[in-house]
């Protein structure tokens, strides 16, 4: 069998990384340089600062991942490379060099978008069965998408407001966390218990869709209620009522999106799919459930941003016969 081995690159936010995929499910590199200290004294992401950081990395990390994989620039049969939603300015570094790699190489150049990587990192844990649901929870998205199948997709749910990631960068802040700070919070959380009940925003509608932006004022005006009356706050308890109210939502309308799209596998994907929460409580939901449906949770490694996702998504696009040419333009809004 003919080994088809796909470069893919990725720089829509603040990671900048490159990949080698093996027939689409094996990757024999995936190497990350994360920006994440030079956007930390900012409180968050300078659009301006990422793109120059992808340029002084890009090339780097292009040789690093090849020689990282053992595989010659001539052996690849593609180029993949994250065109949208993210930082345009960043975006474009990965297309530009994606676009002159194809053309110096001769080889197809395959867009793919950057949700639909956080998907796919899925297929290097487990075979994913269809239908499929998804529930991709980033710093800037947070949907339910159903798939029928392989490279389908149908949005059925998504927030109004916030991302779940961007809620807890937003509440972290308040407590004097560093950015990103879902992480540390997650860890509080763990210690902590849920002693502020915080509001679970449409809850009982009869939709798919989530809010977080109630949630984050909520916690906001309890801690500066508080420091009024120059009282200071458990951090580990805000941390494990914040996490009670984000992983309560979150769960509740996943499960309750299964029950109408039914699904042989459940994928959770993205930044936020890191969460060890989140990912405890859906482990108990599936487990209770009657029918089989396949939780699949990239490892944590693979929930972050990184190119090894977007080599695997390429794959499925190459097979749609999904190829742009050198006129690929970033698309800072693409959706699925
Ligand atoms: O997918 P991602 O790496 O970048 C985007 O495409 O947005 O997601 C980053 C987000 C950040 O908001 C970060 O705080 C959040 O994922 N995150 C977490 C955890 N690890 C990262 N949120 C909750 N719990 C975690 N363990
Ligand atoms: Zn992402």
């Amino acid at each position: 069998k003919e080994r088809k081995l796909i470069l893919a690159i990725e720089t829509s936010c603040d990671e900048t990384s490159v990949a080698v995929v093996e027939n689409g499910e094996k990757l024999l590199s995936n190497v990350v340089a994360s920006q994440v200290k030079s956007h930390q004294r900012f409180g968050g992401i300078v659009p301006e600062v990422a793109s120059r950081h992808h340029v002084e990395q890009i090339t780097l990390l292009l040789d690093e991942a090849l020689s990282e994989a053992d595989v010659r620039a001539e052996e690849l049969s593609a180029v993949a490379v994250t065109y949208g939603p993210g930082l345009v300015g960043a975006l474009l570094i990965g297309v530009c060099a994606a676009k002159a790699f194809a053309w110096a190489n001769q080889i197809p150049l395959i867009p793919v978008n950057h949700m639909a990587g956080h998907i796919y990192a899925a297929k290097v844990e487990a075979k994913l069965a269809f239908p499929l649901l998804a529930l991709l929870v980033s710093g800037g998205h947070t949907e339910l998408v159903y798939m029928e199948n392989d490279g389908k997709y149908e949005i059925v749910g998504e927030t109004r407001d916030d991302a779940a990631g961007e809620a807890y960068d937003k509440v972290g802040r308040v407590m004097g966390i560093k950015y990103p700070s879902g992480k540390e919070i997650d860890e509080l959380a763990h210690i902590g218990d849920d002693t502020f009940h915080f509001p679970r925003a449409m809850m009982n509608e009869d939709n798919f869709d989530f809010s977080f932006s109630g949630l984050k004022s909520a916690f906001i005006n309890t801690v500066h209620n508080a420091e009024q009356r120059e009282e200071i706050l458990s951090k580990v308890d805000l941390s494990a009522s914040f996490q009670a109210a984000v992983v309560d939502v979150l769960a509740e309308k996943t499960m309750r999106c299964l029950q109408k799209f039914p699904a042989k596998s459940l994928v959770v994907a993205g930044g936020v799919a890191a969460n060890q929460g989140l990912r405890e409580r859906l482990e108990q939901e599936v487990s209770q459930l009657q029918e089989e449906v396949k939780l699949i949770i990239p490892p944590i490694r693979l929930c972050g941003d990184n190119a090894g996702m977007i080599g695997v998504a390429a794959f499925i696009e190459a097979e749609k016969g999904n190829f742009a040419n050198l006129d690929l333009n970033a698309i800072p809004s693409l959706s699925l």
